[in-house]
């Protein structure tokens, strides 16, 4: 069974640890050490309360749950390690030669880097635009004022540009156009929306190309512990682990 080490035990980390399947969770590391002994109670994983320690425990893969820092930090040791690595805070690829290091040394290294589809359905047919170059790439997204620390009486725009733009002005919102931006093979243009009267997050994708039109649009349940999450995005990794000894793939 692939022996899954957890680097992040916060809202998402969590539910990988108590919901998993078809995968082991042997190994724990958080910066807050209560977190990952909170984890702990969910599965049963060891705790490392150093980075070092836990990258060289014996996992197969690193699921990053924690934060651009992590990834910007730690990536390269853990590829170097031998270990895979799924990768949830996608933003920190939007840097092309950080990007572009961590792929290069996972290829020396015969290691694969994973981005789960993460708070929106779809990455696997939007990688189409690599052959086949999208017009037009949107992603919209509106979000409840109070998840943005924003006051505001009514639905209103507050980002319009691209996603490399969007990434310096809401950089906790910028996961989805990072990995949309991958998938498809180019930039997203991003749309921020606010709105008092929606509690989910809202993520709108709208693609043109020589194939038609894709409108996708994914109504997020926010979890309660961090309003910015959604419960897909865990489920993604939990999906994305389950499936990956599998010997039949299906959509990809
Ligand atoms: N790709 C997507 O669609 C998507 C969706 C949801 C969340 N995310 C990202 O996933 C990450 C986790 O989300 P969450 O809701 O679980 O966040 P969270 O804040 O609830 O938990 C993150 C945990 O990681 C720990 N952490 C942060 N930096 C660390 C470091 N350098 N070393 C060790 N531990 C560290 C924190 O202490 C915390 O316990 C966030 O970066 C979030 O932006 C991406």
């Amino acid at each position: 069974m692939i022996r899954v080490g957890l680097l992040g035990c916060g809202n998402v980390g969590r539910i990988i640890a108590k919901e998993h399947v078809g995968v082991e969770i042997t190994a724990l590391h958080d910066r807050i050490p209560e977190r990952t002994e909170e984890a702990a109670k969910l599965c049963d994983a060891v705790v490392y309360r150093d980075f070092s320690s836990f990258v060289k425990a014996d996992i197969d893969i690193v699921v990053e749950a924690a934060s651009v820092a992590a990834v910007r930090d730690h990536a390269e040791e853990i590829l170097l390690s031998g270990k895979d690595l799924v990768i949830l805070s996608v933003g920190a690829l939007a840097d092309g030669e950080f990007r572009e290091r961590i792929t290069a040394l996972a290829g020396a290294n015969g290691r694969k880097i994973h981005i789960p589809s993460g708070a929106i359905i779809g990455l696997d047919n939007l990688k189409v635009g690599q052959i086949a170059p999208f017009t037009r790439l949107l992603l919209r997204t509106t979000k409840s004022p109070e998840s943005l620390n924003i006051r505001a009486g009514k639905r209103m725009m507050i980002f319009s540009g691209k996603a490399n733009d969007c990434i310096r002005e809401f950089p906790k919102n910028i996961n989805v156009a990072v990995a949309l931006g991958l998938a498809a093979g180019r930039e997203a243009d991003v749309e921020i929306w606010i709105d008092p009267d929606v509690d989910r997050n809202i993520h709108e994708i709208i693609a043109e190309g020589a194939f038609g039109e894709i409108f996708i649009r994914v109504s997020n349940v926010p979890s309660t512990d961090n309003p910015s999450t959604s419960y897909l995005a865990a489920l993604s990794i939990l999906t994305l682990l389950k499936n990956l000894n599998e010997p039949l793939v299906v959509g990809t």
